[in-house]
């Protein structure tokens, strides 16, 4: 199976070399009615790659239903998208579900762009993986460095890597502000690292609810476009829907990476 390290940044054909369209979505826990609109997202919009920014599966002990896949139907489900497919890490994928979505994905013979502090290249856009600070990630990492999360131990090196162009999306489960989300629900680390760097959009979830309360799913940090694209349920809840989600689509101009629209929440 190949699994995307640290340094797997060659170009993927699939995306445009002028344009790459993003679409990006949350905390999917596993509910069948929530992939299902995704397909829809993907037919509708057409994006070159997807990004799931963690809690795809669930660690809830609940049995498979009509209304919740397993991670086998999850795995089978993203890889018949006809996009790349990149995963960010939350805190419910764990030992009990990660290693079975792994060997599913190994079945259908797609590259696992399943990012732990790495990046990955579509045409000229750089994605860059953060890990999540909460539950247990040791499947998910399983030998791969760094095992540390304090982005002060891998962000710089790895921004040597990609240049420039790794300041364009950054993908995080735990919301960088407060503006976004609860603050038990944030990681201030990811707030400084932002700060500093100034990446054009990054994109989290894990705090469904706060969204939803202030109406606020969107907030600057200095430059950087920073969201929530969390949905409206908890995870031991049966109903779910719209999804919720947000498109966007970069252009580069020599190397570097712009925001061509303005980022766009659907389903909310
Ligand atoms: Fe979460």
């Amino acid at each position: 199976m190949k699994t995307t390290s640290r340094m797997n940044l060659e170009p993927k054909p699939s995306a445009s070399a002028e344009t790459v369209k993003v679409l990006t979505a949350t905390d999917l826990h596993l509910k069948r009615s929530l992939y299902g609109e995704l397909r829809t997202a993907v037919e509708q919009h057409r994006p070159d790659v997807i990004c799931l920014v963690g809690d795809f599966l669930d660690a809830e002990d609940l049995p498979p239903s009509n209304e919740r896949l397993t991670p086998t139907g999850a795995a089978l489900a993203l890889a018949a998208l006809p996009c790349e497919i990149v995963l960010a890490r939350g805190n419910h994928e764990d030992y009990e579900n990660w290693p079975e979505f792994e060997a599913a994905w190994q079945t259908t013979g797609r590259t696992l762009n399943a990012l732990h502090c790495s990046a990955v290249k579509f045409g000229q856009l750089v994605i860059i993986g953060f890990p999540c600070g909460l539950g247990d990630d040791s499947a998910w990492s399983a030998g791969r460095e760094p095992t540390s999360h304090d982005p002060e131990e891998w962000m710089s090196d790895l921004l040597r890597t990609t240049g420039p162009a790794g300041r364009a999306l950054w993908l995080m489960h735990e919301p960088p502000s407060r503006e976004l989300a609860a603050y038990e629900a944030c990681d201030p680390d990811w707030f400084n690292v932002i700060e500093l760097y100034q990446p054009l959009l990054t994109v989290s979830g894990h705090d469904h609810s706060t969204p939803l309360k202030t109406g606020r799913w969107r907030t600057k940090i200095g430059d950087t476009v920073a969201v929530n694209a969390g949905q409206r349920v908890e995870p031991r809840k049966a109903a779910a829907g719209p999804l919720i989600y947000c498109t966007a689509e970069f252009k580069f101009l020599n190397g570097r990476p712009r925001l061509a629209v303005p980022v766009k929440r659907h389903g909310a």
